[in-house]
């Protein structure tokens, strides 16, 4: 099946399966905004609490913070968001279809890419375990004639926009050939640039009020409180800061379902270290992070960095780490060592000392910062996209029939099992509600009783319960249940008093965490 059909398939998955929602449906909506249903809102929390502890828990030196949205409006001019938080715009004069240049440019980039892609994908499979991937990409002509036009439009793009040079942005445009994909022509507008930030005003009347702004990143309440945590936790450098909230970006193209939305949620960690010391923990947390997402079990193949070449004024490093989408490997965490800049700053501009008294050296000084910043949304859709599966299966009288499942890790799933009478009759939903009465203090469990066993487990598949607990007439005899497993489908016969036991050990955070 093509990708975007299985990524519009996965869409209307969340919807009908209580995932999620776009927000004031029956409003039809509002552009990149969406609710998450009671199935979304529990892997959400389980994606929270995986992150949270690895930071919080783990770490012995990493406290947790939770600031305010709103802030003082001086700190986004401090942070440069208010001059320089921008993106490039663009219009198409037919379609009157509004785009962001950059995205324009980096799609053709990928598009590029994905070609390179399919060809080492193709060379993989031909050569097996004796393909040379570097070598492949150094001598393939296809691969290094696409590899050198990449190179040459981000060249050319990270020129135009330092330089602040938007007619060079839009000639990139025109010179890539690229066609708006809705009316497919390229007569395009000149290049503006348009400011992310949503604002609003705070106090009673029109006089008196204050323009401030909703946070678009949760980082900066993290940098204004860096002394206030530093100084009550009596934290010594190197330590972090960790929070979990809401951001804000009045995206101009808002696509690709959660992906790119105009409120989500940012999952942030500032380590600030001693000056000179940044890169080795920028390796540091670039390899951990890492760890970190391929702990869930999706495979190797489904991530890379992207290391940046051409770095913000600010930053003496920076990488992304990808995901294998369906739309392809796009960004998923940031990972950016920020020098000084921006407690720099905000002491710059607040006039108070945001500096590190060193009692061991005696010497004062303003930490560097390595920052690590995932996007919670962004991470759910890497989930759903990883676990989002069609089986055929062969039937008894050898049709065949499609199974959707969600092959959630167990771990993070939203229901860890379901309990399941197989008649409603005979004393087995006593038992059943008798089970999940025990096991719903540590699992989220559910009873189901309605239609026929076949569907109830489908209907499990279909939200990724990873066991379903069927009670039926052994029961009664032997205290034993059948456990069925989601992704084998292979049933075994437990005691009933063992089941707390095995589940608990399939869905423990903290054996998880023992990975990283
Ligand atoms: N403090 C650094 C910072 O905010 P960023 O690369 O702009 O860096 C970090 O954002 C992460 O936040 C991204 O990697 C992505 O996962 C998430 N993110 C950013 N904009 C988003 C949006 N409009 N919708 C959903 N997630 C977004």
């Amino acid at each position: 099946m093509a990708q975007d059909d299985i990524f519009k398939k996965l869409i209307a998955h969340c919807k009908e399966y209580g995932y999620v929602f776009p927000s004031s449906e029956i409003y039809d909506g509002l552009s990149a905004v969406y609710d998450y249903g009671q199935y979304g809102v529990e892997l959400k929390n389980n994606i929270k609490k995986y992150w949270w502890d690895s930071m919080v828990l783990l770490h012995d030196n990493i406290v947790g913070l939770d600031s305010a949205i709103f802030m003082h409006p001086d700190v986004w001019k401090a942070s440069g968001h208010v001059d320089a938080f921008n993106d490039p715009l663009i219009d198409n004069k037919d379609s009157k279809k509004r785009y962001r240049a950059d995205m324009l440019i980096e799609e053709h980039v990928n598009k590029l890419e994905d070609k390179i892609q399919k060809e080492i994908d193709k060379a993989h499979t031909r050569f097996g375990d004796a393909f040379n991937e570097e070598m492949f990409r150094k001598t393939n002509p296809r691969v290094m004639a696409n590899q050198e036009k990449i190179d040459e439009i981000n060249k050319r793009f990270s020129e135009a926009i330092n330089t602040g040079n938007l007619n060079d942005v839009r000639q990139i445009i025109i010179d890539c050939e690229i066609v708006c994909p809705v009316s497919g022509s390229r007569n395009w507008t000149e290049v503006r640039q348009f400011n992310l930030m949503f604002a609003t005003e705070m106090g009673s009347t029109a006089e008196g009020a204050t323009k401030v702004y909703l946070r678009p990143e949760t980082a900066q309440g993290i940098f204004v409180n860096f002394l206030n945590v530093q100084k009550t936790g009596r934290m010594k450098v190197p330590f972090g800061i960790a929070q979990i909230g809401k951001a804000f970006r009045n995206e101009i193209v808002a696509r690709q379902f959660i992906f790119r939305m105009r409120e989500f949620e940012q999952m942030e960690m500032q380590f600030f270290v001693k000056p000179g010391t940044e890169i080795g923990w920028f390796n540091h947390w670039k390899e951990l992070r890492m760890k970190w997402h391929k702990a869930l079990g999706f495979g190797e193949a489904s991530y890379r960095f992207h290391d940046h070449d051409k770095l913000a004024h600010y930053a003496n490093a920076a990488t992304d780490i990808e995901f294998r989408f369906p739309f392809g490997f796009r960004e998923v965490e940031g990972i950016h060592s920020r020098t000084d800049f921006d407690l720099r700053q905000h002491q710059e501009l607040s006039g108070r000392k945001l500096q590190y008294f060193d009692s061991d050296s005696g010497e004062s000084y303003i930490p560097f910062v390595v920052e690590t910043s995932i996007g919670v949304d962004r991470m759910f859709l890497q989930v759903i996209s990883a676990s989002y599966d069609e089986e055929e299966l062969k039937k008894d009288d050898g049709t065949t029939d499609t199974r959707v499942v969600l092959r959630l890790p167990a771990v993070i799933a939203p229901v860890k099992l379901a309990v399941l009478p197989l008649v409603k009759k005979d004393g087995l939903p006593e038992i059943a509600q008798k089970v999940v009465a025990d096991l719903k203090f540590s699992f989220n469990c559910q009873y189901d009783d309605k239609d026929s066993i076949g569907r109830r487990y489908r209907r499990q598949d279909a939200i990724g319960t990873p066991y379903c607990i069927t009670i039926d007439h052994q029961t009664m005899q032997d205290e034993t249940v059948t456990i069925r497993y989601r992704d084998s489908m292979l049933q075994e016969r437990v005691k009933i008093s063992s089941l707390s036991g095995i589940i608990a050990e399939k869905v423990s955070i903290p054996a998880l965490l023992r990975k990283l």
